[in-house]
């Protein structure tokens, strides 16, 4: 397997203390995504976002990459590796991996609305911070909310054109575009591969099931051992 495409979702950090989205207990049990996950509820109420995002901003800070973390670390100095999250977290980048594609955006960033500017976030952001650039009062955290295009397609499109192996770690496959990454890779002729808690319904040609802490090392070792 040469060239091999790797997907995270939620459930690649979950045992990390950084929840998912649709678990039971998961972050869209308490919020409603539509207050701090798309543009209109920005608009609507731009405090109540940055302190949903402030807080997310501290969980990830508090936490520590995992073995699956480091594994995929480790699997990404190899080449042929392209390694797209749907995560905001950084933790791959802290576990050590080179160039994650952060399809999604990144918490740990923070972009202006009025001119495009992105840096480091604070660890508190609030909505009358001024852009470092502009000093336009519209700052916003760097993640990309329902209704927004996400980042990079293009370059993740091309890799899964020539993927031999497609591999979905903890993602329940119900956002597109990257719910649709399976099958672009099996229409480009790619092996698939889950590593998940629970089969997230799509059509993969094996499926491992169990917490990515165990899954993602063992599969990583077979990979780097061939
Ligand atoms: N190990 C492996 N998989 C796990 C673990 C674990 N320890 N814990 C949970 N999972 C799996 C669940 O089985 C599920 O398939 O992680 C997945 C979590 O699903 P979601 O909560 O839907 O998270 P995700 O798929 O990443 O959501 C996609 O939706 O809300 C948006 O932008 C957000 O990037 C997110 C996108």
């Amino acid at each position: 397997m040469d060239r091999i495409v790797v997907l995270s979702g939620a459930g690649l950090s979950a045992e990390q203390g950084l929840g998912t989205f649709r678990d039971k207990g998961g972050l869209w049990r308490h919020y409603d995504l539509g207050d701090v996950a798309t543009p209109q509820g920005f608009a609507r109420d731009p405090d109540l976002v940055h302190r949903f995002y402030n807080a997310r901003r501290a969980n990830m800070r508090a936490a520590a990459p995992g073995a699956a973390h480091d594994a995929l670390a480790r699997l990404s100095q190899r080449p042929g590796i392209t390694l797209v999250t749907q995560n905001v977290d950084d933790l791959l980048e802290r576990a050590g991996a080179r160039d994650v594609i952060h399809m999604h955006g990144e918490l740990a960033r923070a972009l202006c609305h009025a001119c495009g500017a992105r840096w480091d976030a604070p660890a508190r952001m609030a909505p009358t911070d001024p852009c470092p650039r502009c000093t336009a009062r519209h700052t916003r955290p760097d993640v990309v909310w329902f209704g927004e295009i996400p980042h990079h397609m293009d370059r993740i499109e091309a890799a899964l054109a020539r993927a031999d192996l497609f591999v979905s770690i903890g993602t329940s496959g119900t956002v597109y575009p990257a719910a649709g990454f399976v099958e672009m890779a099996r229409t480009a002729g790619a092996q698939t591969l889950e590593l998940n808690l629970e089969a997230s319904g799509g059509r993969f040609d094996a499926i491992r099931k169990g917490p990515a802490s165990q899954l993602v090392p063992n599969w990583v070792a077979e990979v780097l051992r061939q």
